[in-house]
């Protein structure tokens, strides 16, 4: 099969059995996106399919041919951070870390659902911010969990980046 993932295609010879996520972390190299549940519970493994977020471990690798997926290691680089990333940074929006990749790769496909304007990648224009209240963003953002609760950073990273 071919996915194309972060802008390159990549082309697998997997079972089809083989979920995304397994598929991107096993096969690919691509192990920004973690497995903490592997049953569609804690968002761990949140991937942008054509801007829209997904759980990666609840889905098919072979069901993604032909889509544009995104992961946390195509939204920017150590250089050239999203403005998630930085807004993350800037509040402290982790504790452990697990969770993070997960949690900035579903605020910026959460974004783009109230915010066409929002980037996927670092290099591209912020037109329109989106400006949500805490308990918005709250409800939006309750598909990812955070076992070390570093919630209320994690709300202030998106409410500034999303302002
Ligand atoms: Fe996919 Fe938890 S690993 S939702």
């Amino acid at each position: 099969m071919k996915l194309k993932i972060n802008g390159t295609e990549h082309e697998l010879d997997v079972d089809t059995r083989t979920s995304l996520l397994d598929a991107c972390r096993d096969h690919l190299g691509l192990t920004g996106s973690k497995k903490g549940c592997d049953h569609g519970q804690c968002g761990a493994c949140t991937m942008l399919v054509n801007g829209r977020r997904i759980n990666s471990c609840l889905t098919l690798a072979v069901m993604h041919e032909g889509d544009e997926i995104t992961t946390i290691e195509g939204l920017g680089d150590p250089g050239n951070l999203h403005p998630m990333q930085e807004a993350f940074l800037h509040h402290d929006g982790f504790q452990c870390g697990y969770c993070t990749p997960g949690q900035i790769v579903s605020a910026v496909g959460m974004l783009g659902e109230v915010s066409d304007g929002w980037p996927s990648h670092a290099t591209a224009d912020v037109k329109d911010g989106a400006s949500l209240s805490q308990g918005e963003i709250r409800e939006r953002m309750s598909g990812n969990l955070c076992r070390c609760s570093a919630y209320p950073n994690i709300v202030d990273a998106i409410e500034t980046a999303s302002a």
